[in-house]
């Protein structure tokens, strides 16, 4: 039994779709989260930089004690987790792995769509997990960076929103997809717009939900889960404005966020 934090990395905000799930589903740990608000977005950097701006997200969260990480941006899981495991000695767990296991088990027809930043869906690795479950899986997979700045904007069920969501998805439509993973922090926010365009017949895979899932599995695997049931803390860091990430991430976690600290990571 480990009562030490959980720290929870995201490029910025929406990570907080991650951090909600696992406050319910593991609401007796303390957690640590940052979110590197100043050098937002991720899904556009070359896997170089995501690599450099994770290494020193990490090196930052190891200063707070922490007994494993968990990589809540998709941009991150994808490019630069397999390089961390090589690097840092402390349990890393990433949104892609249990993105992509629900993937395979919600999909009946094997036509599986996956949507993400450019950089998540141009590293394949959401495509290359499914199908190393699945070697006969259909994958198809479409960048919709607008998505991101829509969600930001509070737009998420708007008619702004319904008619980009229409212009990604068609090709995923197209291909009667079964069941679709939201490979970004921010599209769980957009499941109803996605829904109105997609239809009933497609599953939403939502990885922030199947990552805590994963998180309580590996904790309790390393015997690292926290004595407490309830009454988890958490701490939140950010590299840039806390006033506009208490404001909107209160929205996000539908809880009120008290305090947010900042932080430079840029020498670590
Ligand atoms: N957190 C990122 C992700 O899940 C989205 C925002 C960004 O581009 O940094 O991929």
């Amino acid at each position: 039994m480990d009562d030490r934090p959980i720290g929870v990395f995201d490029s910025g905000i929406g990570g907080l779709t991650v951090l909600k799930e696992i406050m319910e589903q593991l609401p007796g740990e303390d957690i640590v989260y940052f979110g590197d608000t100043a050098r937002i977005p991720y899904g556009t950097r070359s896997k170089e930089t995501v690599i450099k701006y994770f290494f020193q997200s990490v090196r930052f969260l190891l200063t707070k004690e922490i007994k494993a990480i968990v990589v809540a941006c998709n941009t991150a899981s994808a490019l630069a987790m397999e390089e961390a495991q090589k690097v840092f000695d402390i349990p890393i767990l990433g949104v892609i792995e249990p993105g992509a296991k629900a993937a395979v088990s919600a999909t009946k027809n094997s036509v599986i769509g996956v949507i993400g930043t450019e950089g998540t869906i141009n590293s394949q690795s959401y495509q290359r997990k499914i199908r190393k479950m699945s070697p006969s899986a259909e994958i198809i997979g479409i960048p919709c960076p607008l998505f991101v700045p829509i969600v930001e904007e509070g737009w998420e069920n708007t008619d702004v929103a319904f008619i980009t969501a229409k212009k990604y998805l068609l090709e995923l439509k197209e291909h009667n997809i079964d069941s679709l993973v939201l490979g970004c922090t921010h599209y769980p926010a957009l499941r109803y717009t996605i829904n109105k365009v997609l239809g009933d017949k497609v599953t939403m895979v939502n990885p922030a939900y199947e990552t805590a899932k994963a998180g309580k599995i590996m904790l309790k695997e390393k015997k690292l889960l926290s004595n407490r049931l309830d009454g988890g803390k958490c701490d939140y860091y950010v590299s840039d404005d806390p006033e506009k990430f208490k404001r909107i991430g209160g929205n996000i976690l539908r809880r009120e966020i008290a305090s947010v600290q900042k932080v430079n990571i840029e020498n670590l």
